[in-house]
């Protein structure tokens, strides 16, 4: 089929891929663990998925235990390999017959691409040219399969004080993370229209939820304020960024796996803005509710302590620090019918609850290689 017969046409009716076996990349991470759940859970999907993973210190399987209980040599398995590697990419394709690759796999933290561009170049980009060239080749130019590339709304620059990104506003990345995400996007447009390889695409604000790896703001900052650390907030607090609750992220991709039109993009996000220091003073109440100091037993005897929000410490700035970025979605909403489920409250106190319970995934993603460079990122910061 031609891209512009292709173009437009959604996955053969309703539902095409629910008995689909699923190659989904970058499962072990914070997005990819939290869509394996969201997926395996549908009542509707009858299929298969399979986890390919790196495992760098960002993939941790601790994160599906609950999934390979349940589902594991049935409905799940696990492949460990890089994306960079064509040859397993081929072998483990054609060995499962994938038909729907859902690419999650990526460098994904702005500050360690600050301080080491090069995985992001080498992962980003090209990773997914190899995960592209690869389904280019076993796909053989079938139409009755899908590829969907997971990306963010960083490649789209910085924002003033007001407006939104839509599906149609320019490129304009700034950091070594952004600039690779924005190359991997073209790439899987090229594809598309060069080769007809059926794909969509979404790009997405920030998340928070279960299972994010503490490096993030949201995580970082609730266990460092459990522990009775600084809370470090770059700047002047006043950056914005559009927050969405990350199995809501989960949904809108399964939506557009599903319905979504072949070559088109989709934006997804909160409808959420909130500035840093707003998020964390919001993160400070809500532990000041559920674990007060007084009931911590980390914070004993810290008698300069009446509330979490005495951590609150301000550092030096990101180089090149976005200021803004806001979302609309009103495509995804108005074509695919979906919406988020959960408000910033909702899923502030869900993530908050999760990361007080669940202190034994922490204990095991907090590995000596994190701990080093979070030590020396913040060093650096301390000012
Ligand atoms: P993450 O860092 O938590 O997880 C990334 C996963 O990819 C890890 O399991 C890691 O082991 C794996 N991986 C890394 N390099 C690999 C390689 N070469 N081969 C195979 N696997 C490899 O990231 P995340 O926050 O879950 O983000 C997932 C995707 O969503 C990324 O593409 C990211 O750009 C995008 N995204 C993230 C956000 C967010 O707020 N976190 C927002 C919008 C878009
Ligand atoms: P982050 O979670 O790294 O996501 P991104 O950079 O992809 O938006 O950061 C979210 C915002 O929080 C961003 O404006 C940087 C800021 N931030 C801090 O102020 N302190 C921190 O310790 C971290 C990790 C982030």
């Amino acid at each position: 089929m031609s891209r512009d017969n292709a173009k437009g046409t959604p996955g053969a009716g309703a539902g095409p891929f629910r008995n689909s076996t699923i190659l989904v990349t970058g499962g072990a991470g914070f997005i990819g663990s939290n869509f394996i759940r969201t997926v395996l859970s549908r009542d509707d999907f009858r299929g298969t998925i399979v986890n390919y993973d790196k495992l760098t210190y960002a993939g941790n399987l601790s994160s599906l235990v609950d999934v390979e209980a349940k589902h594991g040599g049935s409905k799940y398995f696990f492949e460990r390999g890089d994306i960079c590697d064509g040859n397993k990419l081929r072998e483990v394709i054609g060995r499962h017959n994938i038909t729907v690759i859902v690419h999650f796999a990526a460098e994904s933290h702005v500050d360690r691409s600050i301080t080491g561009p090069a995985a992001f170049v080498e992962t980003n980009i090209n990773g997914t040219f190899q995960l592209l060239e690869t389904a280019r080749e076993v796909w053989n130019k079938r139409q009755d399969v899908r590829f969907h590339h997971v990306s963010t709304d960083e490649v789209y620059g910085s924002l003033g004080p007001t407006g939104s990104f839509l599906e149609t506003t320019p490129y304009d990345p700034r950091s070594p993370y952004s600039a690779s995400k924005a190359a991997s996007d073209h790439l899987v447009r090229a594809y598309y229209h060069t080769y007809g390889l059926p794909v969509t695409l979404s790009n997405c604000s920030n998340n928070y939820g279960p299972f994010h790896f503490p490096e993030k703001l949201i995580p970082l900052m609730i266990l460092n304020a459990l522990e009775g650390k600084p809370l470090p907030v770059y700047g002047d607090g006043q950056n914005v960024r559009d927050w969405l609750y990350v199995v809501d992220h989960c949904e809108a991709v399964w939506s557009i796996v599903e319905q979504g039109r072949a070559g088109e993009t989709y934006n997804v996000g909160g409808e959420c803005e909130r500035k840093n220091i707003e998020v964390v003073l919001s993160l400070c109440d809500t532990l000041d509710r559920l674990c007060p100091v007084t009931a911590n037993p980390r914070l004993a005897g810290r008698k300069d302590l009446g509330s979490y929000r005495d951590l609150i410490t301000y550092v030096a700035d990101r180089p090149g620090h976005d200021r803004r970025y806001a979302i609309n979605c009103d495509k995804i909403k108005s074509e695919l019918g979906w919406k988020q489920r959960h408000t910033f409250e909702t899923g502030l106190r869900e993530t908050v609850q999760w990361y007080l319970d669940n202190r034994a995934w922490v204990d095991t993603v907090r590995s000596g290689e994190y701990l080093k460079w979070l030590d020396q990122n913040y060093s650096k910061r301390s000012s």
